[in-house]
């Protein structure tokens, strides 16, 4: 390769993308989730989207028992939210305002959209778990959306 691994993880985070917390939760009720800017709308008939999450991530288990999971896309007030579900620790519900969804996934309050889904299919490439889920609700709120680029966070100007 002419090219390593930084050089190729460099070039992909220049791809600006929006920034979501996807959340599920576990056998026991509890809520679970993580920043994600590997959302893709994938079909809208059937209404379908997508989501990676890495192998390494402890948060695997539940979105692998879980039958559905929503997608919470951020607003750029959200920016500390993002942090929040991207750092380790076992308090991320306790400092976030949410309520369970109608498939019992975790919305979070002021997130720009949000669209529950039902867990259609899990398979794996490369060090990633690949979610398709076919949409159940969706929903839009207020605001504008955070904006990832280059390892840092942006908004849209105007
Ligand atoms: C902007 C942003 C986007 C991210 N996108 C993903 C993603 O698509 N998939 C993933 O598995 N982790 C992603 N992460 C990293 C996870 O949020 C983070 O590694 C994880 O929450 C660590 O804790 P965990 O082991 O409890 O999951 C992203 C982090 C940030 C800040």
């Amino acid at each position: 390769l002419s090219f390593s691994s930084t050089d190729f993880r460099i070039a992909c985070g220049h791809f600006a993308t929006g920034v979501a917390v996807l959340t599920a939760v576990s056998a026991d009720g509890a809520p679970h989730g993580l920043t994600i800017n590997s959302f893709v709308s994938l079909s809208l008939e059937p209404a379908l989207v997508m989501a990676a999450i890495a192998h390494s991530s402890a948060q695997l288990p539940v979105f692998d028992t879980a039958s559905s999971f929503a997608v919470n896309i951020l607003t750029e007030q959200q920016q500390q939210l993002s942090a929040l579900f991207a750092r380790v620790t076992d308090n991320r519900f306790r400092e976030t305002a949410w309520t369970p969804g109608k498939s019992g996934s975790p919305i979070l309050a002021g997130a720009l959209a949000v669209i529950e889904c039902r867990v259609v299919r899990r398979f794996d490439e490369g060090d990633h778990r690949i979610l398709i889920g076919e949409a159940v609700e969706a929903q839009v709120g207020e605001g504008k959306p955070l904006l990832y680029f280059r390892s840092g966070y942006g908004s849209i100007a105007g």
